[in-house]
């Protein structure tokens, strides 16, 4: 099996038959042209029900990570939305109680209406699961870690359960991508990704994925909430995920370096109360995570001394780390994560979430040394 970090560097990279360029062009077109007869020789239609740019970027997430099937949508809230308008009236869905706030907003404000029941669960707590399992689940809807307390999941043994509930398991691996985990191997169904995020890699580039093992009728439905609701990645957008993606394999490993060394210099700090880390033998996923992942990610959260303003005055004071909500980029973000999640978040009102990015580590330690007043 080729090793993922060479899928990626030729993310994008099949030679053209035509002109022998090494990188795929970009296929705007929307429509293909039939031949004599009324075939497609080429196998294209129209670009809403596929398109060659489109294609090969799901052929290469759907390699990295093990499985059958990939579907590319403009956003990662557009295929979280592809997913659960996969399931029908009357099934019920078990959401991570800490998964990413919009898809259990999405659930609240638009699937509640739509016949869907769904209750929020501890996913790292078996027992809750268990207590939460009902005859009419579907779904689990895993996150590990997760967003923004980077709880960890023990992915295989929630699989195990989701198997003996005839339930399907799907995890969110935005924050992970396949270098650092991959859910389908854990016994998984499908995974979900924010492409905006670590894939694409440089925070220019909207998109979602849905990616599905072998043998899902509900991807079958996520292909056909697709291409006929039609709320897919442009070509633009799969072409240059692909090229943020060819550096992916040098840039993450650096970041969860650059997270790691953060998250030591934060625990050790005066003014800060907790560090949500799972790379901290102090995690209580610290375990969990050193078997799933094959590195703890870039991503941590921290909670300040004080109150919900003397956190905000912490981000105020960072000039390396920008404040803005999002991750995955070279750039280091550092974000306010309660006021952005709005009531009812459970998020604490001290916690400060950073996306940890490329810059020098030690100019990275002197911006969080001095916005903590040192
Ligand atoms: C874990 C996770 N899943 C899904 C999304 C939604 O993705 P998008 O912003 O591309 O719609 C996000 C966005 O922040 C996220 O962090």
């Amino acid at each position: 099996m080729t090793r993922p970090e060479t899928l990626l560097a030729h993310a994008g990279c099949e030679p053209d038959a035509g002109t022998g360029a090494v990188v795929a062009p970009i296929h705007l077109s929307t429509t293909f042209e039939r031949a004599p007869d009324g075939s497609y020789p080429h196998g294209f239609l129209y670009s809403r029900v596929d398109n060659p740019t489109r294609q090969l970027f799901e052929r290469t997430l759907a390699d990295l990570e093990g499985g059958e099937a990939c579907a590319a949508f403009a956003s990662g809230m557009a295929a979280a939305m592809a997913l659960l308008l996969a399931l029908r009236p009357g099934d019920h869905v078990v959401l991570a109680d800490d998964a990413y706030y919009g898809v259990r907003r999405l659930m609240r404000e638009l699937f509640d209406g739509w016949g869907l029941s769904w209750t929020e669960v501890d996913l790292t707590d078996p027992g809750a699961l268990e207590a939460a399992l009902r005859p009419e689940t579907r779904l689990i809807w895993a996150e590990s870690p997760s967003n923004p307390m980077l709880k960890i999941t023990d992915l295989a043994a929630v699989a195990r359960q989701a198997r003996a509930a005839g339930a399907y398991l799907a995890v969110d691996s935005t924050w992970t991508t396949p270098l650092l985990q991959r859910p389908l191997d854990l016994g998984a169904d499908v995974v979900i990704h924010s492409v905006t995020k670590y894939l694409a890699g440089h925070s220019d580039v909207l998109g979602g994925a849905i990616v599905a093992r072998s043998g899902t009728g509900l991807f079958e439905r996520v292909r056909a909430v697709q291409t006929t609701a039609g709320p897919v990645m442009d070509p633009l957008s799969a072409w240059l995920a692909l090229r943020g993606m060819r550096s992916l394999a040098a840039r993450l490993p650096m970041q969860c370096a650059h997270a790691h060394r953060l998250a030591r210099f934060l625990e050790a700090h005066p003014r800060v109360t907790r560090v949500h880390y799972p790379g901290l033998p102090s995690h209580p996923g610290h375990a969990i995570a050193r078997r799933q992942m094959q590195d703890f990610g870039a991503m941590l959260s921290f909670e300040v001394d004080g109150t919900a303003e003397d956190a905000l005055a912490v981000a105020a004071r960072t000039r390396v780390f920008t404040r803005a909500t999002s991750l995955g980029g070279t750039e280091s973000l550092i974000e306010h994560r309660a006021s952005i999640e709005a009531p009812p978040t459970r998020t604490p009102p001290t916690l400060l979430r950073c996306s940890v990015g490329l810059e020098h580590i030690d100019d990275l330690l002197e911006d969080l040394s001095r916005a903590l007043g040192d």
